[in-house]
C-alpha cells in the first residue's frame, strides 16, 4: 500500500522531513518511486521542462491528463498528486471540482494542486476536500501568476507581505488542504510558517526549515538548461546524455559494431 495523505501528517509528526519531486512520463517516474521519493507532482512545470513552453500557463488538461497517465503506470508507493492547469480552476468551487474529478477518475493520481489564498481558493480548497478530493495548496511565488507579480521574485519580503501569506497559509490548512508548498519565499518566514500550520509545509526555494521539500525533477538531474539558482546540481544529465550519443555517433560512423 502506497502512501496517504495520512502519511504526510505523519511524517510531520514525528519531524521526518517529506522528500517530494516533480514527474513528467513512466520511466523516470518508476526510478523515482523505487528510489523512495514521498510525494510525485505531475506539475504544470512540464509545460516548460518536457514541453519547452516559457511558462506554466500554456499547459492543457488534456496534455497534463496524458502525462499523469503515464507517470501513474510508474508509482506504486509514492503519494501522486496532479497540478490543475492555469485556466481549469480559478472561476469556480464548481469549475475547479469538474476539472479535478476528471483528474482523479481519468488518471488515478490521489489529490490536486491549485495555486492561492483567500478569499477565493480557500472557498475552493473546502468545495473539493469536501467533496472528497484531497487538496496540496501552494503559496508564494505561484508561477501561473507570473504577469501579476512582475517575474518570478521572491515573494513575502515586506512584514505586511509575510503577515499576509501566514494569514493564507492557516485558512488554507483550515479549508481541509492537506500540505502547502511555499515557493520563493524567505527561509525565516517559511519556518515561522512550518511551525504555525499542523498540516506539512513542502518548501522550494524557501529554505531548509519547511517539514518538506520539492524540486523540479529536470533540475535536480541537470536536464535543464538554465536551473534556477537555489538548485544544487545533484547530477548532469545533459553532459552524461551529449557524452553517450557522442560515442554512440562514432560508432556508427566508424562502422563500429554498437551491439552486445
Ligand atoms: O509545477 C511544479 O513543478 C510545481 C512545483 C515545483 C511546486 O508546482
Ligand atoms: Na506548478
Amino acid at each position: 500500500m502506497g502512501l496517504s495523505i495520512h502519511s504526510l501528517r505523519k511524517l510531520k509528526e514525528r519531524a521526518q522531513p517529506i522528500v517530494a519531486l516533480t514527474a513528467t512520463e513512466y520511466a523516470i517516474a518508476h526510478i523515482l518511486d523505487q528510489a523512495g521519493v514521498d510525494l510525485l507532482l505531475v506539475g504544470d512545470s512540464l509545460s516548460m521542462v518536457a514541453l519547452g513552453y516559457t511558462s506554466t500557463l500554456p499547459v492543457t488538461v488534456d496534455e497534463l491528463l496524458h502525462h499523469c497517465r503515464a507517470v501513474r503506470r510508474g508509482v506504486e508507493r509514492a503519494l501522486l498528486v496532479a497540478d490543475l492547469p492555469f485556466g481549469s480552476y480559478e472561476q469556480s468551487p464548481q469549475q475547479a471540482f469538474s476539472t479535478a474529478a476528471r483528474f482523479l477518475k481519468e488518471t488515478g493520481v490521489q489529490a490536486v494542486k491549485l495555486e492561492g489564498g483567500y478569499p477565493r481558493m480557500v472557498e475552493t480548497v473546502a468545495f473539493l476536500t469536501e467533496s472528497g478530493i484531497p487538496v496540496l495548496g501552494h503559496l508564494g511565488l505561484t508561477p501561473q501568476a507570473v504577469h501579476q507579480l512582475g517575474g518570478y521574485r521572491v515573494q513575502g519580503k515586506t512584514a505586511q507581505a509575510a503577515e499576509r501569506l501566514i494569514d493564507q497559509a492557516l485558512a488554507l490548512a483550515g479549508a481541509g488542504a492537506f500540505a502547502v508548498v511555499l515557493e520563493h519565499i524567505p527561509h525565516d518566514l517559511a519556518g515561522e510558517m512550518s511551525a504555525k500550520l499542523l498540516i506539512p509545509t513542502i518548501g522550494i526555494g524557501a529554505g531548509p526549515h519547511c517539514d518538506g521539500q520539492i524540486l523540479v525533477t529536470h533540475d535536480l538531474l541537470g536536464l535543464t538548461e538554465k536551473p534556477p539558482p537555489f538548485v544544487k546540481p545533484y547530477a548532469d544529465l545533459r553532459a552524461l546524455i551529449a557524452e553517450a550519443v557522442g560515442r554512440y555517433g562514432a560508432d556508427v560512423r566508424a562502422h563500429r559494431s554498437f551491439e552486445e
